[in-house]
Parts: C-alpha cells; structure tokens; sequence
C-alpha cells in the first residue's frame, strides 16, 4: 500500500514538473527576463522615459505597473497636466491625478516631466475666449504661477511651450502669438523660471528635425536665450513612421541643438506601422481622416516582415542616440504598450498600430532585444 502510494506521488510529481517547466519556458520566452531592463542598460547614456496615462497612473494593471517600474526611470503624463484637464476654468483647478502622478514617480525614484504648460491644444475652452491681452497674460501668470509652482521641486523638468512652429519654421498662429506676439515665448519661460526655481524648462516640438522647421526652432530658442530666460533643454517629440525614418534629419538636428548650449531630448517616440494620409502633417493633433480598411492592414496581427522593419528602424535610432549619448539626456516613448499607443486613434479612429516596444499583452517584442542587443 505504501509502495502504491508513494508511486502514485512520484507519477503525480513528474508530471507536475514538466508541466511547470513547460509553462515557464513558455514564460521565458515571451516575457521580459528577469534581468533585462531598458533603463537599466542605458542607465549610464540616458533615462529611458514613457507616457502614463490614466490607468498606469492609478496603477490599476500590475502587468504595465512591473514593466513601467522595472523598465523606466522617466515619465510623462500623456494628458493630466494639459490645460483642459489641470485648470478648465479660471479658478477652478483639479490636481487630483496630478498629483498621484507626481507621487508615483517620486515612490519610484523616476525623473518626473511636467506636460505641458502652454499649448494652443487641448486647451480648456475657456482660455479660447480670452479676447484682451491683459487677460491672456493673466491667466499664463496664474496657470503657470499654480501649477509649476504646486510641482515646485517635484517635476524634474517642464515642457514649458509646445509646438510654437508652422511646418516652414514660422510661428505658429495660436491664441497665444495671435494676441500676444511672439514674446509669449520669453514670458513663459520667464514665469516657470520663477515659479519653480531649480526646474529643467524645455521647448517641445513635433518635426524639429525638418531642416525648413529647425531653422525657425534655431531662431526660437536663440531668441529666448539671448532675451535672458533660461531654457535647458529642446525635445524632438518623436512621432515617426517605419517608412519614412528621417535619420540624417535627426542626426543633424542633435548636433545643432546640442551647439546651443541645450540638452536635447526625444521625447514621444513611438513609430506608427501603418500607412499614413498623404495630407497628414506629422503630429498635429487636430487632423484626423476618415476610417479605411485599407488603412489598417494590420488589424488581425502583424506580419514578421514588419516587426523585422519595426526593429531595424529602431535600431538605426538607437545608433544615433548612443553615438550622441553626450548630447542626449533622455529618450521617452510615448506609451509602454502597442495597448495604450494614441496612434490607434491618430490619425485615423480605430485602427490597429504597433509602435512602441511591448505588445498588448506587455510582452516585449522583437524590437526591445534589438534596442537591448546595442548595448551588450
Ligand atoms: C496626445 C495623447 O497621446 C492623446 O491621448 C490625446 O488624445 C492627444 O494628445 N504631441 C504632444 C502630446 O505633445 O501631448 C500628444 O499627446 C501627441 C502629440
């Protein structure tokens, strides 16, 4: 009877054993291994930073809390801090996620960007009734007084203007140029400066490595150096297309911002793979185009051909920014999964995209070995 039982639980045993080992092999592959970390591996070149969004910041999905807190030691919020959120009336502010936001970088000892301070999108409504000069200089005082000030030593650095440029380098015609000229700039950076002494402050754009739009963000950033504001930094936002990888563009424009004295950033990458609308001008969120399955060709999955693409292109990047490591404080994607990717909706509502680094089920893909691979 023992002998019996003892065989039986020896069986048992086995069979437990290969299954376990089956179910972690099956793990191993297509999980992050244990060891292996993006920030990590890059940790003495630049932070490796994402985008959180709602749920990530209310750290509701442990899958995406491991990967954010294992894989990064940057983030920025991808719209809590955006006027209409932060401050949608005069006086009334809502710090509520904020606020998390800004505690959950601090329990994990991450470099915490504030995004974005002046913008002409996703403004609260009320902002685009200001008629008077007065008023809109009012209310950059107080907008940025409240909330740079309330983060004063908490956010590491501001992207304190966004997008301020036409595609030719001239300004953009925003509320903010439209009444207040192209001194809103200096009056910015002048406010953040006060408001939160110590803080990096940025300008941010998308497309700053077009030669045509370089020449005028040049121009801008000499302008608010030379008025007195201090500036720190310039982000090159990021958002490319695997077809169409403007390398020498970005490579150039590293090295002639670095030349003013500037950190330079990247810092919303992600690189769609789907087809692009001809009339689309990079990431200016106030175009959008009708739904066409011809459109999203990758909605069932994506082809090995395309994740090969996916991380050549990737690599080709992250060749340039190791080669300019010296000029390169920080690379941030803008996401952690292809889940969360805003390019599911940019420019066209409901489509399937893959371009950051996890997948849906925050596996890593072929394209983070690859960028892992640099620096072995
Ligand atoms: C995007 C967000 O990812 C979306 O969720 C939102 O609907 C629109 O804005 N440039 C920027 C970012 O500076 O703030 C934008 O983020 C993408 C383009």
């Amino acid at each position: 009877m023992k002998i019996e039982m003892s065989k039986t639980a020896s069986i048992l045993l086995a069979s437990l054993l290969v299954i376990s080992c089956q179910v972690s092999c099956q793990n191993k592959k297509n999980s992050v291994d244990k060891e292996s970390s993006l920030k990590k591996a890059y940790s003495k070149e630049f932070y490796i930073g994402t985008a959180l969004d709602n749920n990530q910041i209310n750290e509701n999905d442990s899958a995406v809390n491991h990967l954010i807190v294992t894989q990064f030691n940057a983030i920025t919020p991808e719209n809590i801090m955006k006027c209409e959120i932060i401050h949608p009336k005069w006086d009334t502010y809502n710090f509520d996620m904020a606020d998390k936001y800004v505690a959950l970088g601090a329990k994990n000892k991450m470099f915490v960007v504030g995004h974005a301070l002046i913008w002409h999108s996703q403004l609260a409504p009320f902002v685009r009734k200001i008629k008077t000069k007065d008023s809109l200089e009012l209310f950059m005082t107080n907008h940025i007084n409240t909330i740079a000030g309330r983060y004063k030593g908490k956010v590491g650095g501001w992207d304190v203007v966004n997008e301020a440029l036409n595609e030719d380098g001239t300004y953009r015609k925003s509320i903010f140029y439209q009444t207040l000229g192209e001194d809103f700039l200096v009056t910015a950076f002048k406010l953040a400066e006060k408001a939160a002494p110590g803080t990096e402050l940025y300008y941010n754009d998308f497309n700053i490595e077009q030669p045509k739009k370089r020449a005028g963000a040049i121009a801008l950033l000499t302008k608010i150096k030379n008025s007195g504001a201090r500036i720190d930094g310039v982000g090159i936002q990021g958002h490319w297309n695997i077809e169409d990888l403007p390398i020498k563009d970005i490579e150039e424009s590293i090295i002639a911002y670095s030349k003013l004295g500037l950190k330079v950033m990247i810092t919303e990458l992600d690189l769609s793979v789907l087809p692009n609308p001809k009339q689309l001008v990079g990431a200016n969120i106030d175009q959008s185009f009708a739904q066409d399955p011809k459109m999203n060709p990758y909605a069932k999955g994506l082809p090995d051909s395309v994740q090969m693409k996916l991380a050549q292109r990737y690599e080709e990047l992250f060749k340039v920014f190791l080669k300019h490591k010296d000029k390169i404080s920080r690379v941030t994607f803008w996401g952690v999964n292809d889940q969360q990717s805003w390019l599911n909706n940019f420019p066209i509502r409901n489509r399937t995209n893959y371009p950051l680094l996890f997948d849906r089920n925050n596996k890593p893909k072929l394209v983070y070995e690859k960028v892992l691979d640099l620096k072995k």
